[in-house]
């Protein structure tokens, strides 16, 4: 099936913002969220309801939804909950469509990220899917590690086709795909979707989560393109990593993942010019560039 339009999940101002070392100003944090969806961002993921003492750049989750509450409504706003104590936060901002749980592959990542075994893990985001759902909210599912974890090496695709399937049983819309240190290459892509689709996975409920640490996060997105795949999270400007994968880059940058969609004719309804410009501001208190290299290529004209 040819794939005419892609829907762009911005991660940007929270897998991207909470992994730089520069603490961004909420105001900052909520300008750039309201640049995205000016640019045409149908999907945002815009917080995260953590521990502040593990995340100390997520602890302004309240403040940045507060402010957030007039985001037009069709604008998909997503947050990370791991357990009650995190959704329950999170449905006092009253503008949150969806809240998701993020599960791995790898056991020890498991314990790192979240202090808790797979197993865990998985009790825990039942009672969040549970209750998420009764009160007419939707969860999304995470598998992170889903190629290499940065603990323990490889991963058998076995391993997150069990925790895809756990995840999809708790009632997950939609399950993203992490290759967290961005490690993966194309054909480790393939043996995973591969493996899912085999066991049942719908590739419309499957999203591409893809770091760019090795510069493969095109290339996985044009070989998940390939096998079906239409949903792909990205961070505006390549921003950020992951706080528990030491030397993790930021995700897939948005801009390009729009210009590769432009240049196929795949439609993403993101204005390239303006999601470029959308993280200026947030780049400039950090002090850094933008990291996609779309964005570089525009600036210098
Ligand atoms: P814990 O320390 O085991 O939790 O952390 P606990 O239940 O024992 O509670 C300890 C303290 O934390 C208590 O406070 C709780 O109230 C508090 P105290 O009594 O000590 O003052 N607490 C919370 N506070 C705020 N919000 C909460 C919450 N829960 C407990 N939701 C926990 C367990 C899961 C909370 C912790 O490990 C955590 O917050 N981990 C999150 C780590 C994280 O955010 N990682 C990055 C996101 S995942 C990622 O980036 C990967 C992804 O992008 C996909 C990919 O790339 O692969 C999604
Ligand atoms: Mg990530």
């Amino acid at each position: 099936r040819a794939i005419s339009s892609v829907e762009v999940i911005e991660v940007g101002p929270r897998d991207g913002l909470q992994n730089e070392k520069v603490s961004v100003p909420t105001d900052v944090k909520v300008a750039l969220c309201r640049s995205l969806v000016d640019a045409g961002v149908r999907r945002i993921e815009t917080t995260s309801y953590v521990s502040p003492k593990w995340v100390p750049q997520m602890s302004d989750n309240v403040n940045v939804m507060d402010a957030l509450k007039d985001i037009p409504s069709g604008v998909e706003v997503s947050v990370l909950t791991p357990n009650l104590k995190g959704l329950e936060n999170a449905k006092l901002s009253g503008r949150v469509d969806a809240v998701s749980v993020f599960g791995a592959a790898s056991e020890s990542f498991s314990q790192k990220n979240i202090n808790c075994s797979i197993k865990e893990s998985i009790s825990r985001f039942s009672a969040v899917a549970e209750t998420a759902l009764g009160d007419g909210l939707k969860v999304r599912g995470y598998v992170s590690c889903i190629a290499a974890c940065p603990y323990e090496g490889p991963i058998d695709p076995k391993n997150v086709v069990k925790v895809w399937k756990l995840l999809k049983d708790l009632g997950c819309y939609e399950v993203s795909l992490g290759d967290t240190i961005g490690v993966a290459t194309p054909n480790q892509i393939s043996k995973v979707i591969e493996a899912l689709v085999a066991e049942g996975a719908d590739v419309n409920e499957l999203a591409g989560h893809y770091h760019d640490t090795c510069g493969t996060a095109l290339t996985n997105v044009l070989r998940s393109l390939d096998l079906g795949l239409s949903k792909f999270d990205s961070s505006a400007a390549g921003l950020g990593g992951c706080p528990y994968a030491a030397g993790a880059s930021g995700n897939l940058a948005t801009e390009d993942l729009v210009y590769l969609c432009d240049g196929l004719g795949i439609d993403t309804g993101i204005d390239f010019g303006k999601v470029v410009c959308a993280s200026e501001a947030t780049l400039d208190v950090i002090g850094i560039g933008n990291r996609s290299k779309s964005a570089q290529a525009w600036h210098a004209k």
